[in-house]
């Protein structure tokens, strides 16, 4: 449609209509029997604000979908259709590893293209918008949504978001098989005090700018059709009420010009925030910050029309908000087809979960498991596992919960597990006769753990005593009488996601026991861990003989981590995130200051350290072992001094010194060694995933380029600075010492 289109059916609506096109609702308020909870329970809305609803969020796909369209539009007055909008968070109903997982494959073009199946599939059910990407920078493992991001990298994170942006929306929204995306959550969200979800969210401008906010700019910049708002305050002012935020630096800084919708009901809570006393001022104060769409609250839809009357709010305002829905509307193609893409939706059972879906999530699950501690016992070689016992204990050893808890419409039932499949690896292999022996040997939950689910169901251990105690004796047996053990374990699915913060990083005190009964009758212990964030498991990291962090792994989880465990596929995943040695030590990321006083690893007092457990984490980001070994040579720069805006080329050569071909992520970190405010130890600034068969070599080269190396300087500009840098190219964030060092210098 022509812009002056849209304006003149804006024109055409009566202010009652407009408000109604502010509003996005659950739909349990189109039919009768709905149940409306929370806030909204109390409110009736008036019926020319319902019947112009702008959209509907995660109701069922197809025909429902299809069916809510046509009934909606026989209402509604001047034709305008309904947006549906869904969290397709990682995957519709072919499931991929959660995205802290896919931040660990390093692998921004097969992340995009998860995407595109993913939006493929979403359409084909009948949804137009996903609230994906999510691009918080997470660097605190205690919060339950950590799952959700691509880890503690300011630059991973980036180019995750666009190939996500990208993946999602093709060249053109009018192409069949994209949907919107829409940024979440603006801003800082994962910078939640203490890991709590929703909680406050306190920082200077300096972090804020050069560690929170550049990889929602990369989304903003790849052309996310929506941004949402965080629930957190930021220094004091909600998110969703953020002038500064979403006028000044997402609109008038980065050029933004979507739709802003706010996150679910969190117009109203800027009551419970303390910054609203009435639903008026809370309007007032969302329409001030330039909120175009209130998710599932009840604030715009009944006081907006009184702030308009009152003069509170300007009716241009309410005028810009919806010209801006309808764009976006009309960016869907919705006014060309209410339905969007028909003969898609007629093909739907055709393209769920269809072959090619599932080999790209089996592929896309193998490159985001990490392999944290391999003592040779790993690959498990099916050619030698002629009449070997495999004793496949734990939890996890043949669950089909390897989803997540922001998996709205993919089916457990589809999921592989991991028996499945060790025995289609080993099946197909001819020479080989394996017995598994396979037993759960404990609950995931200790008895007196209760936890409340995303659907506010409550989840617990509901076996005896002696139930548990036959579990754990026949996991023991079972473990005695064989050649290699298999321990799958992990977190509940419930334990992470939205509002599903732990103080403990621990695994149940259950599977610590089976854990260390099992290896006292067999030291060939495996563990295979199913997490949606980093643990803490110090038994496990000294007595198993190898460690593979497979996440949560999505519909072909099982599948992948067999390929892993027996060789089929040699491990690449590298951590996304940082696993800290204890609890206390958080944040432990690896980009943080060098302090005054950096310790280093000694212990001596008056050092920045802890005298219980040390300043190093567990495992650091970046990190990820392999079945093959690689070597890098010195690295190299084309010059040693560089005029400030020069882009610094860098180059290393990669040797694969093993026996088996793999795939090295080469990691590239600057260090600005002076600056006048101080600078992170390591930054990423560049990797790529590098193919090498046994004795191949590979010269691999980085462009870093000026705005990368950009910094808030002491007078609060965003530029680089004259002075030394360090480069590092390694296998992770505590990178060999085979950096470069070279100068940068300003014409004066
Ligand atoms: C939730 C989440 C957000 C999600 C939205 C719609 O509370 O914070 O990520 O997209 O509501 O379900």
């Amino acid at each position: 449609m022509e812009h002056k289109e849209l304006e003149a059916m804006v024109e055409n609506m009566t202010l009652r209509e407009k408000v109604g096109q502010m509003m996005q609702l659950t739909g349990s308020f189109f039919s009768e029997d709905g149940v409306i909870t929370g806030p909204m329970s109390e409110i009736k809305f008036e019926p020319e604000v319902l019947k112009n609803t702008a959209s509907v969020l995660n109701i069922p796909g197809g025909t429902a979908l299809k069916q809510f369209q046509e009934a909606y539009l026989k209402e509604n007055p001047h034709g305008i259709p309904l947006v549906f909008m869904a969290d397709v968070i990682h995957g519709y109903r072919t499931v991929f590893p959660i995205p802290l997982a896919q931040g660990c494959s390093f692998d921004p073009e097969l992340v995009k293209k998860a995407a595109g199946i993913a939006a493929k599939e979403s359409a084909a059910a009948g949804f137009h918008v996903t609230f994906s990407p999510m691009a918080d920078l997470v660097r605190d493992p205690r919060w339950g949504r950590c799952m959700e991001s691509t880890g503690e990298d300011v630059f991973l994170n980036g180019q995750m978001a666009r190939a996500c942006v990208e993946g999602y929306q093709g060249d053109s929204l009018k192409q069949e098989g994209t949907i919107g995306a829409c940024l979440k959550h603006f801003a800082g969200y994962g910078a939640a005090e203490g890991g709590r979800d929703y909680n406050t969210v306190d920082m200077s401008e300096l972090s804020l700018r050069e560690q929170y906010l550049p990889a929602y700019r990369e989304a903003v910049e790849a052309g996310t059709a929506l941004v949402m708002t965080s629930f957190n305050t930021i220094n004091g002012i909600p998110a969703t009420a953020n002038k500064w935020l979403m006028e000044d630096v997402l609109r008038k800084e980065w050029g933004f010009d979507g739709v802003l919708i706010s996150d679910y009901g969190a117009v109203i809570e800027l009551m419970k925030h303390g910054v609203a006393a009435t639903k008026e001022e809370a309007g007032q104060l969302a329409m001030e910050a330039g909120l175009d769409l209130d998710m599932v609250s009840p604030v715009y839809g009944t006081t907006l029309e009184k702030l308009v009357k009152e003069g509170k709010v300007p009716e241009k305002w309410i005028d810009r908000a919806v010209l801006r829905i309808l764009e976006l509307k009309d960016k869907l193609g919705l006014f060309d087809n209410p339905l969007r893409f028909p003969e898609l939706m007629e093909k739907e059972d055709e393209i769920q979960l269809c072959k090619e879906h599932r080999e790209v999530a089996e592929k896309l699950a193998e490159e985001s498991m990490v392999l944290l501690k391999n003592e040779g016992i790993l690959p498990l070689d099916p050619k030698n596992m002629q009449k070997k016992t495999i004793a496949l204990l734990g939890p996890y050893a043949d669950s089909r919960e390897l989803l997540s808890t922001w998996t709205l419409f993919g089916k457990e039932e589809d999921t592989v597990t991991l028996k499945e499949g060790m025995e289609a690896v080993t099946n197909a292999s001819e020479q080989t006769e394996v017995r598994y022996l396979v037993e759960e040997g404990c609950h995931i939950l200790d008895p007196e753990e209760e936890l409340v689910g995303f659907h506010q169901q409550i989840v617990k251990n509901d076996w005896s005593e002696t139930e548990i105690e036959a579990h754990l004796q026949n996991a023991v047996e079972y473990a005695a009488q064989a050649d290699v053990v298999v321990l799958a374990l992990g977190e509940h699915t419930q334990h992470s996601g939205e509002s599903a913060s732990r103080a403990s990083l621990r695994l149940s005190k259950g599977q610590i026991r089976l854990f260390e009964e099992v290896s006292a009758v067999n030291p060939n212990v495996i563990v295979v861990l199913f997490s949606g964030r980093p643990l803490v498991f110090p038994e496990i990291n000294v007595g198993a003989k190898a460690i593979l962090q497979a996440w949560r792994p999505g519909t072909e989880g099982g599948n992948a981590a067999a390929n892993l465990l027996f060789g089929n596929a040699n491990p690449s995943g590298r951590l996304s995130m940082t696993f800290p040695k204890h609890e206390g030590q958080i944040p432990a990321h690896y980009n943080r200051l060098n302090t005054g006083r950096p310790a280093l690893g000694r212990s001596d007092r008056f050092l920045s350290t802890y005298c219980d457990v040390g300043e190093f984490p567990e495992y650091p980001f970046g990190y990820g072992l392999s079945y093959t070994d690689f070597a890098y040579s010195p690295v190299k720069t084309d010059k040693k001094v560089y005029e400030i805006e020069e882009d610094i080329k860098v180059s290393v050569e990669v040797t694969n010194v093993g026996d088996r071909g793999g795939t090295e992520v080469v990691q590239c970190y600057v260090q600005d060694m002076v600056g006048t405010t101080a600078r992170p130890v390591r930054e990423l600034k560049g990797f790529q995933r590098v193919y090498l068969e046994p004795g191949e070599k590979k010269q691999v080269e980085f462009i870093i380029k000026e705005p990368q190396t950009r910094m808030i300087t002491r007078t609060g500009e965003w530029k680089t600075e004259p002075g030394m840098f360090r480069i590092y190219v390694g296998k992770d964030s505590s990178a060999a010492d085979n950096f470069e060092e070279v100068e940068k210098f300003s014409i004066k």
